[in-house]
C-alpha cells in the first residue's frame, strides 16, 4: 500500500526569504494534520532557510545535476543539496524536459545522483496536449517513465511518481478524475514490474497541474492518486494547505 496522501509543493522560481513565513505557517499547519505528509521543494537559494525553520515537513529541490562535483558553472550536485538540508529532488519536470531540452537519460542519471546522495526522488511524467488528442497518452507516459526510471531495490521508500500532464500545469486546465485515474492504473502497473509487487504498490503516484483548495478534494479522492504535487497553489500557506486538509 502507497502509505499517507503526500501533498509536495513546488515553489519553482517563487521565493525570497520574505516567503519563509509561508514555510513556518505551512508547518505548523502540518504538524496539526500529521495524516499527511507534506513536503516544499522551494528554490536552491531558500532550501537551508526553509530546512532551518521547519520541523514537521518535509524539504527537498527542483532539480540537481547528475555529476557529485567539478566544473559546471552554475550546476548544484545532489551531494551540496543534501548538506544543505534537502531530503528529497525532483527530476523530469516538464519545465525541464521541455525548457532545457533534458533527455531520459539524463533524468534518470540525476535521479540516481539523488540516490546516491542519500535522497528520496520526485520522477514527473506527463504528456502535452497534442500526445494526448492523438490518443498516445498512455503509450507516451509510460514509456517516458520507463526510460527514466533508476534500478533500484527500496523504490516503495524512496521513489514517488508525479503525472503531471502538460497542458494542465498553471493553466487551470483539469484531467478528469477518470482519465487521471486511468492514468495512474498503468502507471501502478508499469511500477509492478519494474519493481515488483510490494514495492511497486508502495510507490506513491502523485497528480500536478493546476491543483486548487476547491479542486483538490475530487482528484484526491481519485482512484490510485496519492496525493498532488502543487506549483501556484503552494505558495501560500492558506491555500496550500487547502489542498493538505483535502487529502486526509
Ligand atoms: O510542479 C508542479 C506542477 O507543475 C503543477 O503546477 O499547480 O501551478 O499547475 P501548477
Amino acid at each position: 500500500m502507497a502509505g499517507r496522501p503526500y501533498i509536495v509543493g513546488n515553489w519553482k522560481m517563487n521565493g525570497t526569504r520574505a516567503m519563509l513565513s509561508e514555510a513556518r505557517a505551512i508547518d505548523r499547519a502540518a504538524q496539526r494534520h500529521m495524516k499527511v505528509e507534506v513536503a516544499l521543494a522551494p528554490p536552491y537559494t531558500l532550501i537551508h532557510a526553509v530546512h532551518r525553520e521547519v520541523e514537521q515537513i518535509g524539504v527537498g529541490a527542483q532539480d540537481c545535476h547528475p555529476g557529485i562535483d567539478g566544473a559546471f558553472t552554475g550546476d548544484i550536485s545532489a551531494t551540496m543539496l543534501a548538506d544543505a538540508g534537502a531530503k528529497f529532488v525532483i527530476v523530469g519536470h516538464s519545465e525541464r524536459r521541455v525548457g532545457h531540452g533534458e533527455s531520459n537519460d539524463l533524468v534518470r542519471e540525476k535521479a540516481q545522483a539523488a540516490l546516491d546522495a542519500g535522497m528520496r526522488v520526485i520522477m514527473c511524467c506527463g504528456e502535452d496536449a497534442p500526445t494526448r488528442d492523438a490518443g498516445k497518452a498512455i503509450q507516451f507516459v509510460t514509456g517516458q517513465l520507463k526510460a527514466s526510471l533508476p534500478e533500484m531495490a527500496d523504490a516503495g521508500e524512496r521513489l514517488t511518481v508525479a503525472y503531471e500532464p502538460i497542458w494542465a500545469i498553471g493553466t487551470g486546465n483539469n484531467a478528469t478524475t477518470d482519465d487521471i485515474s486511468e492514468m495512474h492504473r498503468e502507471i501502478r502497473k508499469l511500477l509492478v514490474s519494474l519493481y515488483g509487487e510490494e514495492q511497486g504498490s508502495a510507490v506513491r503516484i502523485l497528480y500536478g497541474g493546476s491543483v486548487k483548495p476547491d479542486n483538490a478534494k475530487a482528484i484526491l479522492a481519485a482512484d490510485e492518486v496519492n496525493g498532488a504535487l502543487v506549483g501556484g497553489a503552494s505558495l501560500t500557506a492558506d491555500s496550500f494547505m487547502g489542498i493538505a486538509l483535502a487529502a486526509g
